[in-house]
């Protein structure tokens, strides 16, 4: 395919709650063939299955953000396995200056860098309602909106806990505290990229496909 050799392939997607980080992550992943990492979805299936310690389960659900030590450790894990050998899409980590510079080190002691920190701006005028009509099909994963992308009639639909407008505030105003430094971060190793993510999906991924050069 040609082009595809010519893609990057150690990503990390940053953005606001709500910004479409998950959805176009999941087409980026498809794409290219390499793993969507989100630190979110993992610590979920984590208190799904009853294996989240109740405190940070209880931090998550106020929309803070859980301590860096854990999600580093639980990244550290993750990209050691073989699936991530070839590439990588980290969404939602790092979150704070910290993980980041724990994330370079774990990929130096592999002689790798990062090579793209794609950021999704979309205002938060706009944030909260994409986040409290989300919805996910607990089957599938897929992720939907009830106004902008509606789920079939047969989805099994969920409704995320810390998707209620009084959580999502909080978890706007723990990115604006925490989350958006880590952009100079990144912008002082020249890897970031920035895309409109107001226009309609589509128009997103194309603009998002077009920055990583897929
Ligand atoms: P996490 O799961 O990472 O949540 P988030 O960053 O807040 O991001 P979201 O999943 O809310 O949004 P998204 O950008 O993926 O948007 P989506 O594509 O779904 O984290 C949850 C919690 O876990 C945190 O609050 C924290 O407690 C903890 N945590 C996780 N990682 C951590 C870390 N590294 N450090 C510390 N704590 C951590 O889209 C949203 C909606 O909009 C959907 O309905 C979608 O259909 C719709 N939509 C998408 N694109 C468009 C578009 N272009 N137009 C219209 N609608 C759209």
């Amino acid at each position: 395919m040609p082009g595809a050799a010519m893609a990057s392939r150690r990503l990390v997607f940053m953005g606001p709650p709500g910004a479409g980080k998950g959805t176009q992550a999941k087409l980026v992943c498809e794409k290219l063939g390499i793993p969507q990492v989100s630190t979110g979805d993992i610590l979920r299936a984590r208190k799904a299955a009853g294996t989240l310690p109740a405190e940070l389960a209880k931090i998550m659900a106020s929309g803070g953000l859980v301590p860096d030590k854990a999600v580093v450790d639980l990244v550290g894990e993750r990209l050691a396995e073989p699936d991530c050998k070839n590439g990588f899409l980290l969404d939602g980590f790092p979150r704070t200056v910290a993980q980041a510079e724990a994330l370079d080190a774990m990929l130096a002691a592999h002689l790798q860098k990062l090579e793209v920190a794609l950021v999704l701006e979309v205002p938060d005028s706009l944030l909260i309602e994409r986040a409290v009509l989300r919805r996910t099909d607990k089957r599938t994963g897929q992720i939907y909106h009830l106004k902008y992308n509606p789920p079939p009639p047969d989805a099994d639909l969920e409704h995320r806990a810390d998707d209620h407008e009084d959580v999502v505030r909080k978890r706007l105003a723990a990115y604006a505290e925490s989350t958006a430094a880590v952009i100079p971060y990144y912008e002082k190793q020249g890897i970031v990229r920035r895309v409109d993510g107001t226009k309609s999906m589509q128009e997103v991924t194309k603009a998002v496909f077009a920055a990583l050069g897929v």
